[in-house]
C-alpha cells in the first residue's frame, strides 16, 4: 500500500493508472476508521482495480463551537485497517497541502444544504463539497464511495456531481450498525457506557416509525411526537431535528403517503449523532432511492 503527503504525487499516480486503463475507486474519510468505512473500500474494491482513500479532518467542515480539536485520531491504527482491506493507495494531505496560504475557493451546493443539518451546522456543507471536489479533482477517479448515514451528504454531493458534469460515479452504500442496531460512526467513541445505551434510542425510534407506518399511520405530526418522546425517555439526550421529509428535496412533508426520510440528529452527552431510514413508498429498506449519476 502506497502512503502519499503530496497532491501532486497523487495527481500524477492516479493520472498513470487511468492512462494504463484502470478504474479507480475512492473513498474519502476522516479518518478514525471503523468496520463501516472498511465496508465502503471493500464495495470500492468491487466497482475498480485501484481503490483510494484519503484520510483528512477537514476544518472547513466544523464550525467554531465543533470538535475539530478532538476529532479522534488514530493514523498508525488507520494505515493498518486499510492495509487489511487491500488500499492501494492512501492519501495523507496536511492541512496546509489542501489549504495552502491564499486559498479562497468554496463550492456550493445551494436548496440541499438549507434543510436538515444545513440548520444547525451553517457551512458545514460548503466546507464538505469544497474538499470532496478537490480530492475527486486530485484523485481523478471514476467512482466514489459514500455511506448512507450521511444521507445529506450522499445526496448533496450526487447533486454536485450532476451539476457540475463532474465525470465520475456516485456509489450509495446502505448505513453499517453494530450489533445492537447503533450506526458506526467515528464519535460512538465519545460516549461512555450509559450515554452509549442512549444512543440506542436513533435506531428504536426509526423501527418505531416503521411500526407505526404498517399499523396504517399516515401523519408526519404524530411519526416525529412518537421518536420524539421515545428518544427524550433516555437520559442524556437532546433533539436537534426530527424531521420527515421527501427523499430528493429534503422539503418537510406533511403526510407519509410516498417513499418519506424519516432523519435523525440527536445530541446525547456532548455528541451529536445522526440517523436516517427511508419509509414506505417503493423501497422499505434503508436503501437510498438511485438518483442519476449514482450507481448501486
Ligand atoms: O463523511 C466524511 O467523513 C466527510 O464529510 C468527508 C466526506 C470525508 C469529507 O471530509
Amino acid at each position: 500500500m502506497e502512503v502519499l503527503e503530496r497532491i501532486d504525487a497523487v495527481q500524477k499516480r492516479c493520472e498513470d493508472l487511468r492512462l494504463s486503463g484502470k478504474t479507480l475507486g475512492f473513498v474519502p474519510t476522516m479518518g478514525f476508521l471503523h468496520e463501516g468505512h472498511l465496508e465502503l473500500m471493500r464495495i470500492a474494491k468491487r466497482h475498480a482495480d485501484v481503490v483510494i482513500v484519503s484520510i483528512f479532518v477537514n476544518p472547513a467542515q466544523f464550525g467554531p463551537a465543533e470538535d475539530f480539536d478532538r476529532y479522534p485520531r488514530d493514523t498508525e491504527g488507520d494505515l493498518e485497517k486499510a492495509r487489511s482491506v487491500g488500499v492501494d493507495i492512501v492519501f495523507l494531505p496536511s492541512v496546509p497541502e489542501i489549504y495552502p496560504d491564499g486559498y479562497q475557493t468554496k463550492v456550493s451546493v445551494d436548496r440541499l444544504t438549507k434543510h436538515l443539518c444545513g440548520v444547525s451546522r451553517p457551512g458545514h456543507f460548503d466546507g464538505v463539497t469544497t474538499v470532496v471536489a478537490k480530492l475527486f479533482n486530485i484523485t481523478k477517479t471514476h467512482i466514489a464511495v459514500f455511506g448512507q448515514k450521511d444521507y445529506q451528504q450522499l445526496t448533496v454531493i450526487s447533486r454536485m456531481v450532476r451539476d457540475l458534469n463532474m465525470d465520475l460515479d456516485i456509489v450509495g452504500v446502505p448505513t453499517f450498525r453494530e450489533p445492537d442496531g447503533l450506526a458506526m460512526s467515528s464519535r460512538n467513541a465519545y460516549l461512555d457506557p450509559e450515554q452509549r445505551r442512549s444512543a440506542l434510542s436513533l435506531k428504536k425510534s426509526l423501527d418505531l416509525a416503521r411500526h407505526l407506518l404498517e399499523k396504517g399511520e399516515r401523519r408526519a405530526e404524530e411519526v416525529k411526537k412518537a421518536v420524539e418522546g421515545l428518544i427524550l425517555s433516555h437520559p442524556h439526550t437532546a433533539i436537534d431535528y426530527v424531521t420527515l421529509c421527501d427523499p430528493v428535496t429534503l422539503e418537510d412533508v406533511e403526510t407519509l403517503e410516498a417513499e418519506t426520510l424519516l432523519a435523525l440528529a440527536v445530541k446525547v452527552g456532548n455528541t451529536r449523532l445522526i440517523d436516517n431510514c427511508l419509509l414506505g413508498g417503493a423501497s422499505k429498506n434503508e436503501d437510498i432511492p438511485k438518483q442519476k449519476g449514482q450507481r448501486e
